[in-house]
Parts: C-alpha cells; sequence; structure tokens
C-alpha cells in the first residue's frame, strides 16, 4: 500500500520535501536559524499564490454579494481597543520554576477550564519538559498581539500593533465599502492578508506560526437570518476544501464548546484536518452576531450601520465570518497529496496536488540535446509560459526528469523526441497514472488549460 493510501505520511516527510524542493526553508539559516519562522521558496510562493487564487475566485470573483479590500496593517490602536483585542486576546501562561519552561495553560493535560475561560491547573501535574511536579506559576494572561512604535519616540503614545487577524480592516471600513459598492444586505467583505500573533506555543511545521497569512470573509447579514447563512458558509467552506482535492475522510466539522468560544463569538463550527499530530483546527466559521459593530460604532460614535430604504429603518448588520489560514491550507495539501510507491527503480516519491494547486504546470523536456529539439521545446515553453508556470529541463535520462516533476507536483510532462520533428506532436505524460498520449503541438495550450483550470 502507498503511503497515501494508509494515509500514514509524517511531518517529517513534508518539512524534508519542502526543504529539498524549494518549497519551504527554515528562516535565517545562515545565521542558525529563528525557531518557527519560515521563508517560502520558488515552488512555495507559487503554491502559495495559487491556493489565494483559488479563494479570491470562489470568494470574490465569482459572486455579486463580495467586494475585496485591504487594509493598512499598522493602524490606530483604537482599531483593537474597541475590538477587545487589547484587553482579551490573551492565552493563559504558565511557566515551569524548575525548567522555566513556558506553556499555554489550557493545553496542559490536566488543566481544567473554568467559567470566563479561566484556568485551573492540577496540583499534582508535571512538567510537560523536565518532569518535575508541581512546579507550575499561576496562569497569568498574556497579551498575543505585537507591539510595536511608531515615529522616533517610543513612548505610550506612539504605540501601535500589528494585526493578530484581518477581520477588523473589515469592520471600519463597512460604511464607506457598502456606499461606494453600492451593496445591500446581505454582502461581504473579503480580505487576504498577513496577520501577526505572538503565539506561546508555535510549532508543528507551518501550522502555527507567529507570522501567517488569513484569508477572511466578514459577511453582513440582516439580524434574524444568522443562522441560516451560517449554515450556509459552514457549508460552502467545506465544499471549497474539497473542490481543492483533498480527501473528504481526512476534513470534519467540529463545533466548540461554549466555554472555549473567543470573546465576539456566539458559535463557533471549526473545519478540521486529520493532522499526522491528530485533528485540529484548519479554518473557524463563527457568527459574530453584531458585536463587532456596536463596539466600534461606540468607540468611534460613527454610524456603521445600513439604511434599509423599503423599511426605512437603520439595521447594525450581523456578521458570520469563515476565517482561514494560507500557510495551514498549504500544509494540508502537501499532507493530502503526498505519496511514496514502490516501483521498479525503488521508490517513487509523487505529489497528487490538483492541477490548479501545483506550483508548476507543465515540465517541457527535450528527449535529446540536440539543436532541432531545443529549439521546438524552447519554442513550446515561450507559447505555454504566457498562461502557466512551467520548467523547461533538458539534463538527466528522461526518467529521472519525470521523477523530479512528480516529486513537486507537476501534473503533465511533455516530451519533445525526434518524430516531433515530423509529425508536430509532443507525448503528455500523466503524473498520477503515469499514462502517455500523444498531442498535437498546436492543441497544446488548449488541451493543459481545459486540465488546469477545469
Ligand atoms: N478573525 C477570526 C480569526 O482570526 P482564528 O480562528 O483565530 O479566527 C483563523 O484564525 C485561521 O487563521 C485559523 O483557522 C488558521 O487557519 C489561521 N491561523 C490562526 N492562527 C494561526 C497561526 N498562529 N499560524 C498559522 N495559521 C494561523
Amino acid at each position: 500500500m502507498s503511503i497515501r493510501e494508509s494515509n500514514t505520511v509524517t511531518m517529517d516527510q513534508i518539512v524534508a520535501l519542502c526543504k529539498r524542493r524549494g518549497f519551504v526553508f527554515p528562516s535565517a539559516e545562515i545565521y542558525g536559524g529563528f525557531a518557527n519562522a519560515w521563508d517560502f521558496g520558488p515552488l512555495g510562493v507559487e503554491m502559495k499564490r495559487n491556493i489565494k487564487d483559488a479563494w479570491w475566485r470562489t470568494m470574490v470573483r465569482e459572486r455579486e454579494d463580495v467586494v475585496g479590500i485591504e487594509g493598512a496593517l499598522i493602524t490606530n490602536p483604537k482599531v483593537w481597543v474597541a475590538s477587545g483585542h487589547i484587553a482579551s486576546f490573551t492565552d493563559p501562561l504558565v511557566e515551569c520554576r524548575n525548567c522555566h519552561n513556558r506553556f499555554r495553560a489550557d493545553t496542559l493535560p490536566g488543566a481544567a477550564i473554568g467559567e470566563g475561560g479561566r484556568v485551573t491547573l492540577l496540583a499534582e501535574l508535571p512538567c510537560p519538559n523536565c518532569g518535575k511536579v508541581g512546579q507550575f506559576t499561576d496562569p497569568r494572561n498574556f497579551n498575543m498581539m505585537f507591539k510595536t512604535y511608531v515615529g522616533v519616540i517610543e513612548e505610550d503614545a506612539t504605540v501601535a500593533y500589528l494585526p493578530p487577524e484581518t477581520a477588523q480592516s473589515m469592520f471600519i471600513n463597512f460604511a464607506l465599502v457598502q456606499q461606494t459598492a453600492r451593496k445591500k444586505l446581505p454582502f461581504g467583505i473579503a480580505q487576504i492578508r498577513k496577520s501577526f500573533r505572538n503565539e506561546i506555543t508555535p510549532g508543528n511545521f507551518i501550522f502555527r506560526t507567529r507570522e501567517f497569512e488569513q484569508m477572511e470573509l466578514e459577511f453582513f447579514v440582516k439580524p434574524g437570518t444568522e443562522d441560516e447563512w451560517f449554515r450556509y458558509w459552514r457549508q460552502a467552506r467545506m465544499d471549497w476544501y474539497l473542490s481543492l482535492g483533498l480527501r473528504a475522510e481526512n476534513l470534519r466539522f467540529f463545533d466548540t464548546p461554549q466555554e472555549e468560544l473567543a470573546h465576539y463569538s456566539r458559535g463557533t463550527t471549526d473545519l478540521q484536518y486529520r493532522y499526522p499530530f491528530g485533528w485540529g483546527e484548519l479554518e473557524g466559521v463563527a457568527s459574530r452576531g453584531d458585536y463587532d459593530m456596536r463596539h466600534h460604532i461606540e468607540a468611534s460614535g460613527e454610524s456603521l450601520s445600513f439604511f434599509d430604504e423599503e423599511t426605512r429603518e437603520h439595521i447594525v448588520p450581523f456578521v458570520v465570518e469563515p476565517a482561514g489560514g494560507v500557510d495551514r491550507t498549504m500544509l494540508i495539501l502537501l499532507l493530502d497529496a503526498y505519496d511514496e510507491e514502490p516501483d521498479n527503480q525503488g521508490t517513487r516519491v509523487v505529489l497528487r496536488l490538483a492541477p490548479q494547486i501545483a506550483p508548476v504546470k507543465a515540465a517541457i523536456l527535450p528527449l535529446a540535446k540536440k539543436e532541432p529539439l531545443v529549439n521546438l521545446a524552447r519554442d513550446i515553453q515561450k507559447r505555454l509560459q504566457r498562461r502557466h508556470v512551467v520548467q523547461y529541463d533538458e539534463t538527466g535520462n528522461i526518467g529521472r526528469r519525470y521523477r523530479r516533476q512528480d516529486e513537486i507536483g507537476t501534473p503533465f510532462c511533455v516530451t519533445v523526441d525526434f518524430d516531433s520533428l515530423e509529425d508536430q506532436a509532443v507525448t503528455v505524460r500523466h503524473r498520477d497514472s503515469m499514462a502517455q498520449e500523444r498531442v498535437a503541438i498546436v492543441e497544446l495550450p488548449e488541451f493543459l488549460a481545459e486540465r488546469i483550470e477545469g
């Protein structure tokens, strides 16, 4: 059975492949790295871009009821006071007095979560690092926002924050977007942008980092219709992940228990993935009520309501929010696609990524490094690269070149051979089945586009 059939991929296999082939590198490796920071290499950025494009297409371009924005990262700190982040965007932190390691108290086995999310620890609790019992300090709330100073003077008046989510840009711009885009309820505002959280326990490669990219939609609805829209977005988001080729058995819904809900949430369903370390969050769909809008109305004194022409009423909309992560989506796509299968040359490593997600769509491979073949292959490359990311490779034997492409998930290899000069056709090899077929060069762009763009 192959790795993918038995669902036994490990994080180590993905981390190693990502480094070996240029998807993701440890950040600042020449200086010894920097814990939990990762740099995206040439294939990583292409793959991330494909994920973001797929999200933007589904969530914005193909809908009439959603528009996009890009808000400033560093903005007025009053936003974070009104949103509740300064007071409540905290994790309970404990330190072991013996080894001085720090932990998120609520994730320790033996932690009890009480009213208002208060965490208490069993007195006999051993430290997961040094094993010593009963050495934890009392949990104290640690704010996860990164602070900085705007301008040259480092004083309280110049404090600003790096955003821990993208959502607040949509709330504070609600009225401007609604008026300029001439939208009526229900409608949504979408954004893809970096977020920053000073996580106490980052880890598991790009699953939890301090700097990551989010894809968020704030969908504004009339009060009373929020449950219907919540159910709609829950399913729509699951369908989107399935459309990327992820396997249904590795995805599930998980309703967050009441006591664990975020400070703004009236109900949250997580979409979870079966990671090698267990089921974990991939995206949260939250019913936020009018929490955010009311807080910004009160704090700013501005009217952020929608005027309904029919009823002549000012409505403060309720919000349903599907919020996902680009990095986590990339991680699960890699985990879900990774395969190793035995073959006559040892092991074939293949990433069975959907063509729309694969960083390289086609490899152009002249069978020999001879001028007429190379010229024709270069010509084909030029034609295809106007529309797609393609690679040209003339080095090594053809089997080896196929393997290199399999490992990075390239769905199509286009081989240019001596017959091509005569019949103006090429051999297209399919990554998953390894089946080969002859395609006329004039038909190649359309042949590939149909299969890549769906
Ligand atoms: N505006 C709501 C919000 O930010 P969240 O559940 O905290 O909700 C949404 O974040 C998504 O962002 C998560 O499901 C995850 O995919 C991603 N995410 C959150 N924190 C992350 C981190 N430290 N590293 C990587 N991705 C993260």
